[in-house]
């Protein structure tokens, strides 16, 4: 199916939520999930080490490079991460900010411990607008059920 082709499924994880939700979508829209990944990882074991990164991150206004992930094809991105700080990690900010993303669609999904799709949504606006795509609303993605109540417009259950 041509649209499906158009679609992508990308991902960023540190400590794997975000990974299971991604595959979970995946088995949903029949795609592999890629993970966007930091061209310095961030630290896998130990709360604390990858909360003194994002803070330093924070403290210093750093948009963490990332290894770059074709999408010139895509028209429509699936794109899951996990709320830091009320608000999408800054890595997010810099792939959405610095890939030419002209025209196509964005549809976020995030983990969290307790935060909404809605706390990231306002800056996922303000980098489509700069960036000239759309940003669909989303969906929360903590559970199985959220994730099929989130794409139930892609896919009537
Ligand atoms: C630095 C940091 C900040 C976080 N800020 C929030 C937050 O504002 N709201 C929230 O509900 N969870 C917050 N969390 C929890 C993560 O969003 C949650 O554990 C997420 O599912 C981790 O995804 P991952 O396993 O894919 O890395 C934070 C976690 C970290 C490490």
């Amino acid at each position: 199916m041509m649209a499906q082709t158009k679609t992508a499924l990308v991902y960023f994880s540190v400590s794997g939520r975000t990974q299971t939700a991604a595959e979970a979508v995946g088995r949903y829209l029949q795609l592999t999930p890629a993970a966007l990944t930091a061209k310095a990882p961030y630290p896998t074991s130990g709360f604390q080490q990858l909360v003194a990164r994002t803070d330093a991150e924070n403290d210093q206004d750093q948009l963490p490079e990332y290894v770059p992930l074709d999408v010139h094809h895509v028209e429509t991105l699936y794109l899951g991460f996990p709320t830091w700080y009320h608000q999408p990690p800054r890595l997010i900010q810099n792939f959405l900010t610095t890939t030419d993303l002209a025209g196509k669609t964005v549809i976020p999904f995030v983990t969290s411990a307790s935060s909404r799709v809605t706390e990231s949504l306002p800056y996922l606006e303000k980098w489509a607008d700069a960036g000239d795509f759309t940003i669909q609303d989303g969906f929360t993605a903590n559970t199985p059920d959220e994730i099929a109540i989130g794409l139930k417009d892609d896919f009537p259950l």
